[in-house]
């Protein structure tokens, strides 16, 4: 009888692990690849007729705001690299590639009046090489590096007059390259370029938050003209789709059942500008017109610092996506901070922290993947199961080429896609950022993210892969997520070998 319910235990057990296994197949049709950006790893910061974009500006006005005096002035050198690039994204068997567009390099006064032939060139060049090489291009219109000279002429995004300039320079990329590109974002990381990288400068609250809340509001209305030209003028024939990029942690209740404390921090975070374009109603959540115009009158405003969208805008907005573009690194615990002289504590009015037992990455983020799947199923349920990309996730880690840890991290997020996805949220990419170590903004080249190791100190930028690409080039070929096993570095060696004397 024992022997029997051992069997049957056994039996279950089995059924339940070759689901399991089943279930790490990666769906037909659901694409692996890696992501860069412009400023992060082109480099060539001054050929051609390319214009100063504000990170060149501002690293060699002030040099010790990056770590080490770090700058992008060569970073991975991808403009002179880029095919060495695409043979190792195909020698690992990469779906999709995604980069995005420096706009100083194509349009040097940020306006259609003077296109750069150089600039569109490589751009052009860069995408045939991927689609020779099998290769989907994940094209990014704005990554954070704006022309100088239009902050200069406006002040930045706060100027509603940047809506303008963008949906021009949207134009003309989807004209030039729309024939050959089929996935679109216009911005990424709408929340955290306009929290952290628009208004570096200003430093008292009203003006910072003002500022911010400012930015999002244009970038938003920037991002819905591009769509709305993509969609008049170039869909019928170019038969691509267009996103947002938005960046989301996942937030998790200090004190069990706290969840008033979440949905708050969600809300100023990330709901801030996801429901303007992906929820039915539109517009910016409650919770932060509420507080956001408490704290005005408290401090004697006469209006909301935060903005208002008109109606026409509202429905102009809503809806202008054809897929929703999530990066997700961060979880974070939240906890509520009562109100001090009749304000909130940084408007929202609540603090985060990291709960003591989670791991962290080198750059100080907890490892937490459970944190994919219900940010995902989160998503799906708020937001009616939108098809989601997920166009960023990965790790910092500082170990050259035996990178396990990382490995493990991507396993294991991976692993929580492909639940939500087998729950039925409608995931369909996963993006591993990064493609290379590289400029990491002010953290400089002391965090690496890359999949590639690259050697900053050789004139050449030497590329090495690190384990974990051996690793990703193994499961992509097995079509089926595997966790780390130790004969992977016997492999590792000899691919190691090859991969080398084939880039000699
Ligand atoms: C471009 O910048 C580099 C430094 O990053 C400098 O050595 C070089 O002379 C500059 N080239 C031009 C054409 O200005
Ligand atoms: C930032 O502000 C300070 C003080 O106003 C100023 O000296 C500095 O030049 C500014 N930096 C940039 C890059 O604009
Ligand atoms: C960074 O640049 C500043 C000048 O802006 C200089 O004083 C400092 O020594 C430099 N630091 C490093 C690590 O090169
Ligand atoms: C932007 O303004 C600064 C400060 O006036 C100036 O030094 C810089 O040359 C200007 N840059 C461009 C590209 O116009
Ligand atoms: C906004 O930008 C325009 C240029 O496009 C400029 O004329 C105007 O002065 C700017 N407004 C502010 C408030 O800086």
């Amino acid at each position: 009888m024992q022997m029997i319910f051992a069997l049957i235990v056994v039996h279950i057990l089995r059924g339940v692990l070759a689901q399991d296994e089943l279930s790490l197949a990666f769906p037909d049709g659901f694409s692996i690849g890696a992501g860069t950006s412009a400023y992060q790893i082109e480099g060539a910061w001054n050929v051609s007729d390319k214009a100063e974009n504000v990170w060149d500006y501002l690293l060699h006005k002030c040099p010790s705001l990056s770590n080490n005096n770090d700058t992008g002035d060569i970073a991975c050198d991808s403009y002179h690299k880029y095919k060495e690039d695409v043979q190792i994204a195909k020698n690992m068997g990469l779906h999709h590639y995604r980069f995005s567009i420096s706009w100083s390099r194509v349009l040097p006064t940020g306006t259609p009046d003077i296109i750069s032939k150089d600039g569109i060139q490589y751009y052009k060049n860069l995408i045939d090489e991927l689609l020779k090489n099998g290769i989907e291009p994940f094209v990014t219109l704005h990554h954070f590096d704006d022309l100088q000279l239009l902050v200069n002429k406006t002040g930045g995004w706060a100027n509603e007059s940047m809506v303008e300039y963008f949906a021009e320079y949207s134009r003309v990329m989807f004209r030039e390259l729309g024939p050959k590109v089929k996935f679109w974002s216009t911005f990424n990381e709408v929340n955290i370029f306009c929290k952290w990288f628009a208004y570096l400068n200003e430093t008292t609250p009203d003006t910072a938050y003002r500022a911010s809340y400012l930015c999002a509001h244009n970038v938003l209305k920037a991002h819905a003209r591009a769509y709305h030209i993509y969609d008049e003028e170039f869909r019928s024939i170019q038969h691509g789709q267009i996103g947002l990029i938005i960046s989301s942690a996942y937030y998790i209740p200090k004190t069990a059942g706290d969840t008033e404390s979440t949905d708050i921090a969600f809300d100023f975070n990330t709901a801030w500008v996801m429901n303007p374009v992906y929820s039915k109603k539109g517009g910016y959540p409650e919770v932060m017109k509420q507080r956001i115009a408490e704290n005005s009158r408290a401090e004697g405003l006469v209006s909301s610092r935060l903005p208002e969208f008109s109606d026409k805008w509202i429905n102009y907005i809503q809806g202008t996506a054809d897929y929703l573009g999530l990066n997700h690194y961060i979880t974070t615990l939240v906890e509520p901070v009562k109100k001090s002289n009749g304000r909130w504590y940084d408007d929202a009015g609540v603090i985060f922290s990291n709960d003591p037992s989670w791991k962290l990455t080198a750059i100080g983020w907890g490892v937490v993947p459970e944190s994919m799947s219900a940010l995902l199923r989160k998503i799906s349920k708020d937001y009616n199961n939108p098809p989601v990309y997920i166009l960023e996730n990965g790790a910092s880690e500082i170990a050259d080429f035996m990178d396990i840890d990382r490995i493990a991290y991507l396993y294991s997020y991976m692993k929580e896609v492909l639940m939500a996805k087998r729950d039925g949220c409608d995931v369909r990419a996963y993006t591993v950022w990064s493609f290379l170590d590289n400029y990491e903004w002010f953290n400089g080249y002391a965090q690496t993210f890359g999949l590639i190791h690259v050697d900053f100190k050789d004139p050449n930028r030497k590329r090495t892969p690190k384990l974990s690409s051996h690793w990703l080039k193994i499961i992509l070929s097995e079509g089926k997520l595997l966790p780390y096993k130790e004969n992977l570095l016997e492999d590792y060696g000899n691919e190691l070998e090859k991969t080398i004397e084939a880039l000699d």
